[in-house]
């Protein structure tokens, strides 16, 4: 049901530029994990998907996107690490350029949120520590001991995120997420719940921070900087990954990310929303002060809040998830105060090439999208 538009552009339909990138508007597509990618290969019917939510000057970043073969701790989640995988991606990023988007790659390696099935030759995953996660977090795996990478291995870590970044500015991508965030290897090693090592990627703040700066820092050599953004979770406790000092672990990484001129963008996420009243916490203004680029807010948004929080210059950019996996033109619905497509969260992560994926509906006044949902 869409109610009358108002004649008054609302905050989140605003222009803005991202570094070179001229956006049409500030609701940006969230990475999201969708496991449609058989054999780590992504398949025809993601580039529907994401060229569903694409529209001119609108901003995707894509799934999390494995890095290498230890990278892995979901089934059929993409990968980027060979040449088969680089050209599989190249008519999806080919589709969503088609309809005008922009599109980042989401860069990741899990660490210790794996099993040894997953990984090759049934081997341990690998982490900071050997700390298992132990209780059920809620996604339904067991997952494995985890062993503790020796120093002189993290060199080849680090050239694994190079590559991938290589790998996605050789298909096509617009530049890359390095995934730092949720409890994933890079934030194993951030945060001191997860982090027990004596070397000098343990102990204090800035040798925890090592490894993702070093990643950070091998990546904009090889993309530079103006095609690099970062996902950081400071607050989030998720798969057993927290650390005592949040506010100081984001202050760091900001100043971190700083350190590079015309770095394009920190994508934070809220700390989870409060029990008592539904609100989203509202904790990461210092940090968008802090840093020097585009700085992107997520984490239980909708429309009525991020019109407010762009508003208010409290963030450049909102990401959405669960609203935008559900509608796939969410940016037409906030636009004239659609009614919103409910999320159904047994079919967030499934193997069905349409379900839960492809089959949610348009506005029904807008026929222009109609032929690409049953594709
Ligand atoms: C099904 C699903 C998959 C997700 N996959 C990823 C992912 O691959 N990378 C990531 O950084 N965050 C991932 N997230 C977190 C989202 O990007 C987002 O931060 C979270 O859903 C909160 O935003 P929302 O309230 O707008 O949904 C995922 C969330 C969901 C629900």
């Amino acid at each position: 049901m869409v109610r009358e538009a108002s004649k008054e552009t609302i905050p989140l339909m605003r222009p803005y530029k991202m570094g070179q990138l001229e956006l049409s508007h500030r609701v940006v597509l969230a990475p999201l994990t969708r496991c449609r990618s058989y054999g780590n290969l992504p398949q025809p019917h993601v580039a529907v998907y994401y060229s569903q939510r694409a529209i001119r000057g609108g901003l995707l970043i894509s799934e999390a996107t494995d890095v290498s073969p230890t990278a892995q701790g979901y089934q059929d989640s993409p990968g980027i690490w060979t040449q088969e995988q680089v050209e599989a991606w190249k008519p999806i990023v080919d589709a969503v350029h088609r309809k005008g988007a922009f599109f980042f790659c989401q860069i990741w390696h899990v660490g210790r949120v794996s099993t040894n099935e997953m990984q090759p030759d049934g081997q341990a995953p690998i982490s900071s520590t050997d700390k298992q996660i132990t209780s059920d977090v809620g996604t339904g795996m067991a997952y494995s001991k985890p062993r503790p990478l020796w120093t002189e291995e993290i060199p080849g870590i680090v050239d694994d995120f190079r590559c991938a970044a290589r790998n996605a500015i050789e298909v096509g991508f617009d530049g890359v997420e390095i995934h730092g965030a949720h409890g994933y290897l890079l934030e194993q090693f951030m945060k001191d719940g997860t982090n027990d090592r004596d070397d000098e990627y343990g102990g204090s703040l800035e040798n925890r921070c090592r490894f993702a700066v070093e990643v950070i820092d091998a990546v904009v050599r090889e993309v530079g900087a103006h095609r690099v953004g970062v996902r950081l979770s400071p607050f989030a406790d998720f798969v057993e990954c927290a650390d005592s000092d949040p506010v100081a672990l984001a202050d760091y990484m900001v100043r971190q990310l700083n350190m590079h001129e015309g770095l394009l963008y920190c994508h934070m996420v809220e700390p989870r929303m409060s029990n008592v009243d539904n609100r989203i916490p509202h904790r990461l203004l210092t940090f968008r002060k802090a840093f020097n680029g585009t700085f992107i807010a997520a984490g239980g948004y909708d429309r009525e809040e991020g019109n407010k929080v762009v508003g208010d210059g409290y963030t450049d950019l909102v990401a959405y998830g669960r609203l935008f996996l559900a509608n796939p033109d969410l940016p037409r619905r906030f636009e004239v105060d659609a009614s919103l497509n409910k999320y159904d969260r047994s079919t967030f992560i499934t193997r069905d090439p349409i379900v839960g994926y492809t089959d949610y509906p348009f506005l029904e006044d807008d026929h222009n999208d109609h032929s690409t949902i049953h594709a």
